[in-house]
């Protein structure tokens, strides 16, 4: 089964970015991470970041017909894209959204969430581990739609 991971706009800067809110690791200790949960699952995943609104839909439509599953951190296009939910739906490939922190607790402007009119379930505020309890979400899901591609 094959899994697309995406992350949006400047979770690159993870480790340096507000290290009390995102935590210490780097973006590339995530894709280390992500990788291991999604080999664990029995995934073949394909992990992904951009700082573009735009790259995030082109890869989400390119994902039609070769991926079985999404796993989506939009960052701060949670909050502001039409087009991602959009692109989503288009493309009726289940996807997990997935935040680091706890956007429910934080400022008034986190607490919508386009993507999660698309999203078959939200998980916020369990830094690195929310990624492999999405994978893991996902993998069963699929499983229960017969979903064995
Ligand atoms: C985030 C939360 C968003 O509100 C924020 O803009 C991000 C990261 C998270 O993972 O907690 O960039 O998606």
């Amino acid at each position: 089964m094959k899994l697309l991971v995406l992350n949006g706009p400047n979770l690159n800067l993870l480790g340096l970015r507000e290290p009390e809110i995102y935590g210490k690791q780097d973006y590339a200790a995530l894709v280390q991470f992500v990788e291991n949960a999604a080999e664990e699952a029995g995934f073949e995943a394909d992990v992904r970041q951009t700082n573009h609104e735009g790259v995030l839909v082109d890869w989400i439509q390119e994902a039609y017909g070769r991926y079985d599953g999404i796993v989506i951190n939009p960052a701060a296009y949670t909050h502001t894209s039409v087009a991602i939910p959009d692109a989503l739906k288009a493309v009726q490939i289940p996807a997990v959204e997935v935040h680091l922190s706890d956007v429910s607790k934080r400022e008034p402007f986190r607490q919508v969430s386009y993507v999660s009119y698309a999203a078959v379930k939200t998980i916020k505020g369990l830094g690195f581990e929310g990624y492999r309890e999405a994978i893991r979400f996902l993998k069963e899901y699929l499983d229960d739609q017969g979903g064995n591609a």
